[in-house]
């Protein structure tokens, strides 16, 4: 796996970011500002999904990562719960089809036994029909938890060697056995909606990702808030425990 190392080297941030994630939150906040039900906040952010879809392929962005529903999600109240699942389904059904007509690549992350049975071939179906396209993956993180993610690699990787000792486990051997083993680690991370926290996202590949916080809520942010944050990133020095002086001369020592 070319990626599991991405701390190595150092990426040049005068480029777009190679793999973007997102916690899109704040739905809820922006359809309370305008007296509207919660869940009006959802379908909006829905409409901004798309936007950032589109302006991520636009500008080059390979990897874009999306989290729609954390594990910890289930605790809101049933008929949000509901609602969002309804919403779900038809965005598998509708928006999966515009992504193929764009060769967009659709993964979703997260433990999906917990979905319904119609839910999770809707998921397989997606994942199969854009399997082959080329251009932006998308992942959506659906009953994602970083906690869970390291867990399940960490029973997938002793269920196939289950006499693996343990001082020959290194970052290496863990890493292929995470749910998205098959992106590099997120360049920049975002966080819309004024909070600043991880709330359980990728705990293990945010290790060393540049972190935006934005104010704006979801369902306003578009491409020209996607535009910010780039620029943001653009003035990043990204030295993974390296010094200033080392990235202008780089290979003079410290390449471990
Ligand atoms: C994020 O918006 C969407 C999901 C978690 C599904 P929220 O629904 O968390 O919106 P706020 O944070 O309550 O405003
Ligand atoms: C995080 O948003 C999860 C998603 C955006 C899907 P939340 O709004 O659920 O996060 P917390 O619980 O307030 O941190
Ligand atoms: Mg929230």
């Amino acid at each position: 796996m070319q990626h599991i190392s991405s701390t190595l080297d150092v990426p040049d941030t005068s480029y777009v970011p190679r793999h973007v994630a997102i916690i899109m939150d704040g739905n809820g906040r922006w359809a309370t500002q305008r007296h509207l039900p919660r869940v009006a906040g959802h379908t909006r952010g829905l409409d901004a999904v798309r936007a950032v879809v589109e302006a991520s392929a636009a500008r080059g962005v390979q990897f874009l990562t999306l989290f729609a529903f954390s594990s910890e999600n289930w605790r809101r109240p049933a008929d949000e719960v509901s609602f969002l699942m309804r919403l779900f389904m038809m965005a598998l059904r509708r928006e999966v089809v515009k992504m193929h007509a764009n060769n967009i690549r659709l993964r979703v992350v997260g433990d999906l036994a917990r979905f319904s049975p119609r839910i999770q071939q809707l998921i397989r179906d997606a994942e199969a029909r854009t399997a082959g396209n080329t251009g932006l993956t998308v992942t959506i993180a659906a009953n994602y938890g970083g906690r869970w993610d390291l867990l399940q690699a960490m029973r997938k990787m002793l269920a196939r060697s289950p006499m693996l000792d343990p001082a020959s486990i290194d970052e290496s051997v863990l890493a292929p056995h995470l749910a998205m083993a098959y992106a590099p680690e997120p360049d920049l991370f975002i966080r819309t909606g004024g909070e600043q926290r991880i709330s359980n996202f990728l705990l293990w590949q945010l290790a060393y990702s540049e972190l935006y916080f934005t104010d704006v809520f979801w369902p306003d942010f578009d491409a020209a808030e996607l535009d910010k944050a780039f620029a943001s990133y653009r003035q990043r020095e990204r030295r993974f425990g390296r010094t200033s002086a080392q990235l202008v001369a780089p290979g003079l020592s410290g390449t471990a």
